[in-house]
Formats: structure tokens, C-alpha cells, sequence
């Protein structure tokens, strides 16, 4: 079956008890046993419920997985991740990855005796170079954030395996509806699945997928013994917005790059980064990862400082002012001071993070209205 019937069907399945097309959500917390020591399938819904399990099989299916985890977070699922580590072992991380990823790396796996070094993953040299002998993990976005870079996955999976390490792949920004990690060489994909794959605002949820159902089985260990897995509740609505992922990231997609094209003819946009663009320093790449969708977030750069960049996103009137991307509403914000805020100043400009960026993610609104938008939105400020 294509990706859009999978998604629709698989996990899904009508409930054989009353016919329902949709399966209930089940909010027990715990289940009645055949005897005494004896187990069912399922016992207590920290280990397991029947309506997580159903979104954990549509998830797995949908990125070629032996099995998938929902988690209460997105940060919850990379934490699981890093928990495969142990004091003494050493991440190589992508430079332009998620903020609340950069403060977990440093300031809660360094408690654990774990150490950090970040490398740009869309230049193989400098990324091979911070490997060290005791590298256990990379951990890298499928698209760079909020740069936009497009680390070329097979190439460091090759560099990862070489030095006996797991690649770990945020593809929050992707979805399985544009890019499928595991196939690309990937150990483990991550999702904060709040974003495109629940996609309407509305979700808190993470993920993780593990190609190696060993892999997936240590990471189900993990997540059962600290706990922090995706309510009945969640993962219900987890479950709807997947059956809808396939058409709205084509037509986020397409808005997208149209808003892109369009913003790049503006005069007051000096530099758009949009992996969909011909003008992105890896476009050849990213068509060749992603084919003719390119996700829905946008980073573009102004001629202004701080306090322009900050006035322009706070001039939207369609475009919301906030963190997170990936739903149906259009959101603006200005990384510097928003989803990067947990970079100190020196880390962001190391790795070019400029006050005068600003990221949009674009959602289902029409493409004509947005645009009219942030014009109206660039000329009053500046
Ligand atoms: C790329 C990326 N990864 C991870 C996260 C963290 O996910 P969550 O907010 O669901 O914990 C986010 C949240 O914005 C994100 O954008």
C-alpha cells in the first residue's frame, strides 16, 4: 500500500467489538490479568495501552521501522535517546539544531558525565573531525535549524558506522511524508511530533523509531523505566492528524516555496534559506533527499538589527507570533530571541545565527494571503 493508505490504515483499524470505523481511546491505566503472574498483552498503560500502540504501529510502518515509541514530548524521545549513553561517552551534534536540543545536550546529559561537541553536518571534513574515540552518538535535523542546512544523511551514516556510533535523526522538520531517515542509514528517527505530524497546534507528543528491533527493544526499556510516555488522549489526536500528513505537507510545501521565490525578489529580504530554492547552497542535495517537497519552514534574514527583526514579527497579523511550526496556523518568530534563545550570544554567532534572521513556518492558510501579510508586515517595520 502508498504512504497516504498506510497512513490512513495501518495502527487504525476498525474496532472488532462494535464495528467502529475510528478505534476508542482507551484511558485505563491498568488491565485485568488472566491469573496471577500470568500476563496479557497489555497490564499497566505506562508499558503499554491499546491506543498508543496503535499510533506506535502507524509510526513505525510509515518510517520503515522495527518498532516506534510515543513519548509526552519531543524532548522527552530525545532524551530516551541520549539515556543509551552512559557517563564518559562523547555526541557529536549538528551546530544548527533545535534550542531545547542544544540546553538537554549541554546542561543535562553533561550531568550524566556525557560530553557534547557541536560540528555543521553539511560539511562532511569539519564533521568527521570532532569524532572522538569515545563517540557514541551523532545527533543531527534532518534539515538544519533555524539555518536551514541539509546534512547529506547517507554520508554520515557511513562516517557514524565507520567510528562504531548511532546516528540519531531529529526529522521534525520532514516528516516520513518527505524523508525516511532509517532508509538513508539512520539507527534512530526522532520526532517532535507536536509539529507536522499531529499538525493543528493542539498535541504536545514526541517520537522515536528504531530500524533495529534490538535497538527499538533497549529504547522501549528506557522509556518504560523513566516514564514518559504519550497519554490515550494525545496519542488519539496523534493518530487523526497522521491521516492528513501526506496532503498537507505537499501543500505546505508548495506555499512555501512560492513564499520563498517571492520573498527572495523582496527589497527588503536580504538572504532566504529554503532548501527548495536553486539559490541554497545544497538545493542539488536536498531535491535528491527529498524530492520535489521541501517542508514548510523558511528562515530569512533582514536588513535590520535586533529591534527591526523583533518589530517586524511582531507586525504580522496572519502569522502568529510564536515558538513551533509544522501545523495548519502560520507562525513567525525571530530565533535570536525565541527557539535559540538557549544558545548563549557566542554560540549563535559561532554558528550564524543572526539577530537579524527570522523563521516562518508556513501552514494551510492561502499563499496570496501570507504573502500580503509579511509584506505589510516588512514595510511597517522597517
Ligand atoms: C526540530 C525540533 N526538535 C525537537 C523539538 C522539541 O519537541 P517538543 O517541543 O515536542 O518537546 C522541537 C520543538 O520545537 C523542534 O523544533
Amino acid at each position: 500500500m502508498k504512504f497516504r493508505t498506510r497512513a490512513i490504515h495501518v495502527g487504525s483499524e476498525p474496532d472488532p467489538a462494535t464495528g467502529a470505523v475510528v478505534p476508542p481511546i482507551h484511558l485505563a491505566t491498568t488491565f485485568i490479568q488472566p491469573g496471577a503472574g500470568t500476563w496479557g498483552d497489555f497490564d499497566y498503560s505506562r508499558s503499554g495501552s491499546p491506543t498508543r500502540s496503535g499510533v506506535q504501529r502507524t509510526i513505525a510502518n510509515l518510517e520503515g521501522a522495527a518498532g516506534s515509541l510515543a513519548f509526552a514530548s519531543g524532548m522527552a524521545a530525545t532524551h530516551c535517546a541520549t539515556m543509551l549513553l552512559k557517563s564518559g561517552d562523547h555526541i557529536v551534534a549538528g551546530s544548527d539544531i533545535y534550542g531545547g536540543t542544544f540546553r538537554l545536550l549541554h546542561k543535562i546529559c553533561n550531568r550524566a558525565g556525557i560530553t557534547v561537541t557541536l560540528a555543521p553536518a553539511d560539511d562532511l571534513v569539519q564533521f568527521e573531525a570532532a569524532f572522538q574515540s569515545n563517540t557514541k552518538m551523532v545527533w543531527i535535523e534532518s534539515i538544519g535549524n533555524p539555518l536551514m542546512s541539509i546534512p547529506d544523511l547517507s554520508a554520515i551514516a557511513d562516517i557514524t558506522h565507520k567510528h562504531g556510533a548511532l546516528l540519531g535523526v531529529d526529522s521534525t522538520f520532514t516528516s516520513p511524508a518527505i524523508m525516511r531517515p532509517l532508509e538513508l542509514g539512520a539507527d534512530i528517527v526522532m520526532h517532535s511530533a507536536t509539529k507536522y505530524l499531529s499538525g493543528h497546534s493542539d498535541c504536545l507528543a514526541g517520537v522515536l523509531a528504531a530500524k533495529d528491533p534490538a535497538l527499538h527493544k533497549e529504547l522501549y526499556f528506557i522509556q518504560n523505566a523513566t516514564g514518559a510516555v504519550l497519554s490515550g488522549l494525545e496519542c488519539f489526536l496523534l493518530q487523526r492528524g497522521i491521516k492528513t500528513l501526506d496532503l498537507r505537507m505537499r501543500e505546505q510545501s508548495r506555499s512555501a516555496l512560492e513564499i520563498a521565490v517571492w520573498l527572495e525578489s523582496h527589497p527588503m529580504v536580504k538572504r532566504v534559506l529554503y532548501p527548495g530554492l536553486a539559490s541554497h547552497p545544497q538545493h542539488a542535495l536536498a531535491a535528491r533527499l527529498m524530492g520535489d517537497r521541501f517542508g514548510a519552514v523558511v528562515s530569512f534574514e533582514i536588513d535590520g538589527d535586533y529591534l527591526k527583526t523583533k518589530k517586524v514579527c511582531e507586525s504580522t497579523e496572519l502569522f502568529g507570533l510564536a515558538v513551533s511550526l509544522g501545523a495548519v496556523e502560520s507562525l513567525i518568530e525571530q530565533p535570536a530571541s525565541m527557539s535559540h534563545a538557549s544558545y548563549d550570544a557566542a554560540a549563535r554567532a559561532k554558528f550564524g545565527i543572526h539577530d537579524s534572521l527570522i523563521r516562518i513556518s508556513v501552514g494551510l492558510e492561502d499563499a496570496a494571503d501570507l504573502m500580503g501579510d509579511l509584506d505589510h508586515a516588512l514595510r511597517t517595520a522597517l
